[in-house]
């Protein structure tokens, strides 16, 4: 039995990381297990120019300590009146990495999102001319649609369409929830892939309605039934090329989630690289591990893959109930039990 694994170091290719005082309490549990990371735009108001995206990494790197060796990667927060000539230009000058398309009203703060990306074709167009990645929230918002199958109908309706019409644009769905969503990237020519969460690694809908219900298991897309979650594991232990980590660690204070309405978002980054070892290690995967936390993803991005490594252990630590203060806490994914591994610091 592995008892120890040592891995080039990581990156999160997708995570929030809040702003202000969350910021500053969550930033340094994702500092401390990745290189980089693709910080998500949905803030209140969101980052949509290159101004508000270097102002918003200098406040991510102001939460960190100096030696913290880590860089945010900025995305753009896609609207109905997004312009090609800035985002080329912002990508140009290293601001924005990549776009991000949320569908208006799929998930929080994306109501600004986009009502109908076709109508963006000339953006389209030109990230796909300067080889500029869409990352896709990829859920229909029609309310006829049953929560459980919106991200397979925008497979349908219109994933299939976009990479039709733009074949040479680098997309990446994230957070892919379901058998046919894993099919779909597994099937699709190179410049498509997907990210994948700890939790849908983890757990499967049952998981939101254990004995109650469980406000720290919802997140957007919501976990699905177990064969979706057999299925979107095996893609990720695969060894494919096509899938890599993103964790949309997605924190929100303990008295959002615990709501007559609570908002959606899983905050896994204090765990992260141990919650996604346990897949791997339960599935005699370990071989694939290391491509899929630290190579598969730069590549596709066209990024160097980072150099220095992290290790983890196998040993029982218990995950804690809170992260923060009275003022101010959060409850991590995998509250209260154990899972196996942790990171060496
Ligand atoms: O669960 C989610 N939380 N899904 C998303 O798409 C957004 C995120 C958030 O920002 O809270
Ligand atoms: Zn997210």
């Amino acid at each position: 039995m592995t008892d120890r694994i040592t891995i080039r170091r990581p990156d999160d290719w997708h995570v929030h990381l809040r702003d202000g005082a969350m910021l500053a309490l969550i930033a340094r549990h994702t500092a401390r297990q990745f290189a980089r990371a693709i910080i998500m735009p949905n803030l209140t108001p969101p980052v949509t120019t290159a101004e508000a995206a270097r102002a918003y990494r200098d406040r991510i790197l102001a939460a960190l300590p100096n030696d913290a060796g880590f860089t945010p990667l900025m995305t753009c927060y896609l609207t109905d009146q997004a312009d090609a000539d800035a985002i080329a230009a912002a990508h140009e000058e290293g601001v924005f990495t990549a776009c991000k398309l949320y569908p208006a009203h799929a998930t929080t703060n994306s109501a600004q999102g986009v009502t109908d990306i076709f109508a963006l074709a000339p953006v389209l167009e030109r990230m796909q001319a300067i080889g500029m990645p869409l990352l896709i929230h990829g859920e229909v918002t029609d309310k006829s649609i049953d929560i459980f199958d919106r991200e397979a109908v925008f497979i349908d309706r219109i994933l299939r369409r976009l990479v039709s019409d733009f074949p040479a644009l680098k997309i990446v769905l994230e957070h892919i929830t379901t058998a046919e969503a894993a099919q779909y990237v597994a099937e699709a020519p190179a410049n498509v892939a997907a990210t994948i969460t700890p939790q849908h690694l983890l757990i499967n809908r049952n998981a939101i309605f254990d004995g109650g219900i469980r406000p720290h298991a919802y997140c957007l897309p919501v976990a699905k039934r177990e064969t979706h979650r057999l299925a979107v594991r095996k893609a990720a232990v695969s060894g494919s090329p096509k899938f890599f980590l993103g964790t949309d660690s997605a924190p929100h204070v303990v008295e959002a989630k615990e709501s007559s309405c609570g908002c959606a978002g899983i905050f896994n980054a204090p765990f992260a690289l141990e919650s996604y070892l346990r897949a791997f290690d339960e599935d005699g995967a370990l071989q694939h591990f290391e491509a899929f936390t630290s190579e598969n993803g730069a590549r596709f991005y066209g990024l160097p893959l980072n150099e220095g490594t992290v290790t983890l252990e196998r040993v029982e630590i218990r995950v804690p109930d809170r992260i923060g203060d009275d003022a101010l806490s959060v409850v991590p994914f995998h509250a209260g039990e154990t899972i196996g591994w942790r990171m060496v610091d």
